[in-house]
């Protein structure tokens, strides 16, 4: 069985995700939510979000995805594709795919599970998230109000695509009894 795939995803209310190579806030409430989403996983990034983080994620099984033939780094796997990456992940039950917005697009199709803190500002960036393109079913998990640590207020929200939420062919919302 290959790993299934969750995104972790962070961005505002118009979806940027990052600016100048890193991220639009410091958040360390998003940051705990992202810890516990992802500790002890494999992650997947791309390797301008490895860059921007700068070292290994401890506790996880770092895979960096690059086209560079030559490209190495202590304390990482690379590949050089989504099917190398998920080979390296497995046999883990499950593997985190944690950014940037070119890695998510290229795994749009093999997410399941997609985590998102919507943040609630509208911020200036230069990379946005484009949210896969699929039937899904979204889940309010939480809300944390701005505090003098964290700017601004999160909503936590789970997004469901899997085979079972696909097979009504459209969104599902929760709100609609006949679904
Ligand atoms: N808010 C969040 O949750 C969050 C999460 C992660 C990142 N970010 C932000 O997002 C920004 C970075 O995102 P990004 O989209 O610019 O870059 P990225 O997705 O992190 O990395 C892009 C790089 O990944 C490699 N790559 C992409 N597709 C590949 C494929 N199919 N096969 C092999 N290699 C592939 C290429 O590396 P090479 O150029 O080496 O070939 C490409 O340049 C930063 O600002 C970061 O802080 C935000």
């Amino acid at each position: 069985m290959p790993p299934s795939v969750i995104f972790v995803v962070a961005h505002d209310r118009r979806g940027v995700m990052g600016r100048g190579g890193s991220l639009p806030w410091h958040l360390p409430e998003d940051l705990k939510h992202f810890r516990r989403l992802t500790i002890d996983k494999p992650v997947i990034m791309g390797r301008k979000t490895y860059a921007s983080i700068g070292k290994p994620l401890a506790r996880r099984q770092n895979i960096v995805l690059t086209r560079d033939a030559q490209f190495e780094s202590p304390g990482v796997d690379v590949a050089h594709s989504v099917a190398e990456a998920l080979d390296l992940a497995a046999p883990a039950a499950e593997v985190a795919v944690i950014g940037g917005a070119e890695i998510f697009r290229a795994f749009s199709d093999l997410v399941d599970t997609a985590y998102v803190t919507r943040v609630e500002a509208d911020v200036e960036g230069d990379v946005h998230y484009d949210a896969p393109a699929r039937p899904h079913r979204e889940e309010l998990l939480s809300r944390y109000s701005a505090d003098d640590r964290n700017a601004y207020s999160m909503t936590f929200l789970r997004f469901d695509y899997s085979a079972h939420a696909s097979v009504t062919g459209g969104s599902l919302n929760e709100s609609n009894p006949s679904l």
